[in-house]
């Protein structure tokens, strides 16, 4: 008796690979994790930006996180269980990411080499997107951990404390650059990639995209920054008073940080 040989399967190439899919189940992951990523931070910023509404405004938004309007009482978990999930995003989309630095200093040399001959403003993205996720690694850890272990300090004056009196708001400042810059390159190359927004003319689509990117990221920075500045000014005029909360006409003391 003779064993079956399997032949291999061949193309007009030659022998072709075996099909393998997890290399694209991988990317379509980044994609999603990096959109909804993407899409959050759009929505963190307008709310943390409440406070270029007034303190009340600010109180309002942080107390509806807590369910305090539901409940009746703050329940901080809620707020722990939802900065956990964007946690959880985060090292799922940086751990996919990974796959993409460069492994070593050859590669990061060939690369240089290849952005310098090319000087396409897509691959220089490319690059300064590989930096700022770098970066995000380590100040986008340090924030998420204070917000789930401490959901009871943020408020009009407790977040403002953080800010300045904590000395929070240099980590806040390069944070909000490389995450705006970030999220910004990023959302733009998952459009590129997988074709949305795309009629008749790609060099057309790319340079209207491109347009519409930079748009976006000057608005949320040019939003930040007012957000940040407000932080700090309350921050500085409570300093003497910190650690006392925030407490709206007619609210009882005890939720209201
Ligand atoms: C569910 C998760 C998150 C919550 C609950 C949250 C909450 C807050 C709050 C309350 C502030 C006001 C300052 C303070 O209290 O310290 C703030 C500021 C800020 N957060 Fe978050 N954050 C979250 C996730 C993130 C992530 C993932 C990023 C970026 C990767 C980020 C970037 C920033 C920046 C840059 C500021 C400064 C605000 C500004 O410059 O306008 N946050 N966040």
């Amino acid at each position: 008796m003779h064993a079956t040989k399997s032949l291999p399967v061949t193309g007009p190439a030659g022998p072709l690979a075996p099909l393998r899919r997890w290399p694209a189940r991988l990317d379509l992951l980044q994609s999603a994790t990096g959109l909804a990523l993407g899409l959050f931070m759009w929505v963190h910023m307008f709310f943390v930006a409440s406070i270029l509404l007034g303190k009340d405004a600010m109180w309002t938004v942080a107390r509806m996180f807590e369910g305090y309007f539901v409940f009746g009482t703050a329940q901080y978990w809620l707020v722990s269980l939802l900065v956990a999930t964007v946690a959880l995003l985060f090292v799922v989309h940086a751990a996919l990411a990974l796959r993409k630095f460069p492994a070593n200093y050859r590669q990061y040399r060939t690369y240089r080499d290849h952005l310098k001959q090319m000087r396409h403003e897509d691959t220089t993205l490319w690059y300064w997107q590989v930096v700022t996720g770098f970066a995000l690694f380590f100040l986008a850890s340090v924030h998420l951990y204070i917000m789930m272990t401490r959901p009871d300090t943020i408020g009009p004056y407790g977040s403002a404390d953080r800010v300045w009196s904590d000395t929070m708001w240099p980590l806040y400042l390069v944070l909000l650059f490389a995450v705006e810059f970030h999220g910004g390159v990023g959302l733009y190359r998952v459009a590129l990639k997988w074709g949305w927004f795309e009629k008749g003319d790609p060099l057309a689509t790319r340079r209207k995209l491109r347009r519409f990117k930079w748009a976006l990221t000057a608005f949320f920075l040019v939003l930040g920054l007012a957000t940040l500045a407000a932080y700090m000014k309350i921050g500085i005029e409570h300093a003497p008073y910190y650690g006392q909360p925030y407490v709206p006409a007619g609210v009882a003391t005890e939720v209201s940080p």
